[in-house]
């Protein structure tokens, strides 16, 4: 079979990705206010909808179900996994940390590199405590010292960490939350939102400082969720497309590029530009309606590497795909365009698959299913999709 031949690079990392908030289950923090607002509650009634689909409760349970987790990465062939640190249950009150929470996420470090599993921690995947959301979150220049803080001691309780996210696709984030006010705090404000970028590029520069202060063989980034701009023909279509590059693409790397060893990238978009309105072709698309187009990948490493010279993680790929039906062609397709890109000397070390498990899709609440393996609802019992066969194959054989 001619794919068979697509080997990978020795020692290229497979794996798969989540975030604490929508995994770990019994967190209290801003989110979670917001989804038992009575706005909210109002909002989705008057959609038809039932809020506790969107509150993320117990979430898949994570927080006590790490070792089932654990299994679940050893049944994909896992060699790494990415997931993040919840400053809310860290830090739950102003300068107060937790040190039972910091020790059983330390045991789980420790019980993934048993496994051969390289952890690859995120410090922020977008909520923030309460205390900290009173004092006004993204939006006070103090976030920078507190979040430097809050990592610092992270960082010094696992110091046998080597790959650190600082940030999690920020302008996703800022986006949905300042500017087009769907998450919260649901803010609508142009300068607002250009302030927190800012703080943000200011927070991940201080603490990439400060952790290669305490180790230097440290690598870290951020997670950046690209897409590949294409330009549907024309000069002012290309003129769009360059903006969008240099607004979406590149505006916050630009600014953090002498500080980060590494690229992670977050990848589901394609948009093919015509005159300001999206032509996709739409021809395969996901539960969520997004489309599936797998080329994209390799242009958006061609362009990272062009214009930044690093190695590449993927951070987060994957599909909302319920019944399963696209989740094993759209990995081979992916991982046929990460080969192109190899094979053109492109440095991509790592593959992580969003996600590991069924999980809560924010404002989507528990409507869209990302996971190799499905969870019950009830008893978060896990239960592996068919694409988990798929996938652990490739990650054993290391080819496709
Ligand atoms: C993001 C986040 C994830 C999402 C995933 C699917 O990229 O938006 O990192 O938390 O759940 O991307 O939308």
């Amino acid at each position: 079979m001619a794919e068979k031949s697509l080997s990978f690079p020795n020692g290229f990392l497979w794996g798969a990705a989540t975030s604490s908030y929508q995994i770990e289950g019994g967190i209290e923090n801003d989110w979670s206010k917001w989804e038992k607002s009575a706005s909210r509650i109002r909002d989705l009634k008057r959609r038809g909808l039932h809020p506790t689909d969107f509150q993320s409760g117990k979430a898949a349970n994570s927080w006590e179900m790490m070792e089932e987790d654990i299994e679940c990465l050893k049944k994909i062939n896992a060699t790494a996994y990415r997931f993040s640190i919840e400053w809310a249950r860290v830090e739950p009150q102003e300068g107060k940390f937790d040190e039972a929470v910091l020790k059983k996420y330390t045991h789980f470090v420790k019980r993934l590199q048993e496994e051969g599993i390289e952890p690859f921690v995120t410090l922020w995947h977008w909520p923030v405590p309460l205390w900290l959301h009173k004092k006004g979150g993204w939006a006070k220049p103090m976030i920078v010292d507190y979040f430097k803080k809050y990592s610092e001691r992270i960082v010094r309780t696992m110091p046998d960490v080597t790959f650190w996210i600082t940030l999690n696709e920020p302008n996703i984030f800022v986006g949905d939350s300042f500017l087009t006010g769907k998450w919260p705090p649901q803010k609508k404000n142009l300068f607002a939102y250009y302030r927190v970028l800012c703080h943000m590029v200011c927070a991940h520069r201080k603490v990439y400082d400060m952790i290669k202060n305490i180790n230097s063989q440290t690598q870290i980034g951020i997670a950046s969720p690209n897409i590949y701009f294409e330009a549907a023909g024309g000069f002012i279509n290309r003129l769009l497309k360059a903006g969008a590059d240099w607004w979406w693409n590149h505006w916050f790397l630009d600014r953090i590029k002498d500080k980060q060893d590494f690229i992670g990238l977050n990848f589901y978009f394609h948009n093919l530009i015509n005159y300001g309105f999206t032509k996709n072709k739409n021809e395969r698309v996901s539960d969520f309606g997004w489309e599936l187009y797998p080329k994209g990948m390799y242009y958006v490493l061609k362009d990272l590497e062009k214009r930044y010279h690093k190695p590449i993680y993927i951070t987060e790929n994957g599909l909302a795909d319920e019944k399963d039906t696209q989740r094993a062609w759209y990995i081979m397709e992916i991982l046929k365009n990460i080969h192109r890109a190899l094979s053109e000397g492109i440095d991509v070390r790592g593959y992580m698959h969003w996600s590991l498990i069924d999980n809560f899709e924010w404002a989507e609440g528990f409507t869209k299913k990302f996971g190799l393996f499905e969870v019950d609802r009830k008893t978060f019992e896990r239960r592996p999709r068919s694409s988990v066969k798929v996938f652990a194959e490739i990650a054993k054989h290391n080819a496709l």
